[in-house]
């Protein structure tokens, strides 16, 4: 059966109930999704593994989506936006330690101000390195002209994460209003397709109540849309969160963590030439998270250079790993894990994702 399905996916694509029959594989045929997903990695993007240098520039945040510790209405939070020096800082560091490209992520928000700070803060990069560092944009919905100001100012790529595509499930995680509307969302995932970015999205995998035909759904959705890039991970619980009160109904997180696994590799056999993040939650669940999602068809890593004060304070979920450790040693550790896993870090390469490459110049 498992079989059947990998041999189809190498010239056809795969129907939600083949999808869901892979998202069930246990023991060998969970070895030969694992294996097939490597194969397929190696011979579509190679075993370079990319760079992100990740900058958790402001927990400050006008939704208040109920999974996530930073919503605005946690009054336990103590909110930091990182002045512009030290996000220079951080571009410089990860200029000398050949990072090849930087993640600015920070909560959402939409006033003029922050705006323009993006903008400023892109277009110093963008100077300070002479073009070598490539910028991905994770600072959520904003209009096209927004985002079109962005590429304008230096920025390459942005993730905005879906979350769940399901429209009951989002319904269920957010509250239903006009600042978390899920047909807004979709909206700003395509605006942000016209304005140029490479665009990347991802969803949140063990929600309560999400089924494998979810899932499926979701993988469908990405390649549906044609993104060029993915960052998806486990759910975790976070208590300071209304949906903290749905955690009987959670699998356990080593469940989530292997559905995670799973949900990279199949992403990998659909859509061969993406680029798939190696996400920190799936770090935060397992200490060697990182390595087993690029051995099974992650190849981006992004390497936390917020600065040790502000990282308590971007935390979205329980147990979210690397609050102490320092870049350096981080950094070396992890040089050492991907190296284990047959991989290498392409030091000083935008890596942007084949995929882009492709469509763009076709
Ligand atoms: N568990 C896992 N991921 C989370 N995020 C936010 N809260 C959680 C959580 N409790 C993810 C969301 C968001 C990204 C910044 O972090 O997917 O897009
Ligand atoms: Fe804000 Fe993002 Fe957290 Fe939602 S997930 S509350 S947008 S920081």
């Amino acid at each position: 059966m498992i079989e059947t399905i990998l041999k189809k996916s190498e010239s056809s694509p795969l129907n939600q109930a083949e999808i869901v029959t892979l998202l069930s594989a246990e023991g060998s045929d969970l070895e030969l999704l694992f294996d097939t997903a490597a194969e397929v990695k190696a011979r579509y993007v190679g075993q370079n593994v990319y760079l992100r240098g990740l900058i958790e520039y402001s927990n400050k945040c006008i939704k208040n989506c109920k999974y996530c510790g930073v919503r605005r209405g946690n009054s336990h939070v103590i909110r930091y936006e990182m002045s512009h020096d030290e996000v220079i800082e951080v571009a410089k560091y990860a200029q000398r330690r050949k990072f090849g490209s930087l993640v600015i992520q920070s909560g959402e928000r939409t006033d003029q101000k922050f705006v323009s700070t993006i903008s400023s803060l892109l277009q110093e990069i963008r100077t300070l390195s002479n073009g070598e560092l490539h910028v991905t944009l994770s600072v959520g919905e904003q209009t096209e002209e927004v985002y079109k100001t962005w590429v304008d100012a230096g920025a390459h790529r942005f993730l905005l994460r879906i979350e769940a595509t399901n429209r009951a499930l989002y319904e269920q995680i957010h509250p239903v209003d006009a600042t978390h509307d899920f047909d807004k969302r979709i909206a700003a995932i395509h605006a942000l397709r016209r304005a140029g970015f490479q665009v990347g999205t991802g969803v949140m995998i063990g929600l309560p109540n999400q089924t494998l035909e979810d899932l499926a759904g979701d993988l469908l959705f990405m390649q549906q849309i044609d993104i060029d890039m993915c960052g998806m991970g486990p759910y975790i619980e976070h208590e300071e969160t209304p949906l903290y009160a749905q955690k009987e109904l959670l699998m356990p997180l080593q469940e989530r963590f292997n559905l995670s696994l799973k949900m990279v590799a199949i992403l990998r056999i659909l859509m061969k030439n993406i680029n798939i993040a190696a996400t920190t939650a799936m770090q935060a669940i397992d200490d060697e998270g990182r390595e087993k999602a690029i051995r099974c068809g992650a190849n981006v890593v992004m390497p936390n250079l917020t600065p040790l004060k502000y990282r308590e304070e971007y935390f979205l979920y329980n147990n979210k790993p690397g609050v102490a450790d320092d870049a350096d040693t981080g950094l070396d550790v992890m040089k050492k894990n991907i190296e284990a896993a047959g991989c290498r870090i392409a030091f000083g390469e935008w890596g942007d994702s084949e995929h882009y490459n492709a469509r763009t110049t076709n």
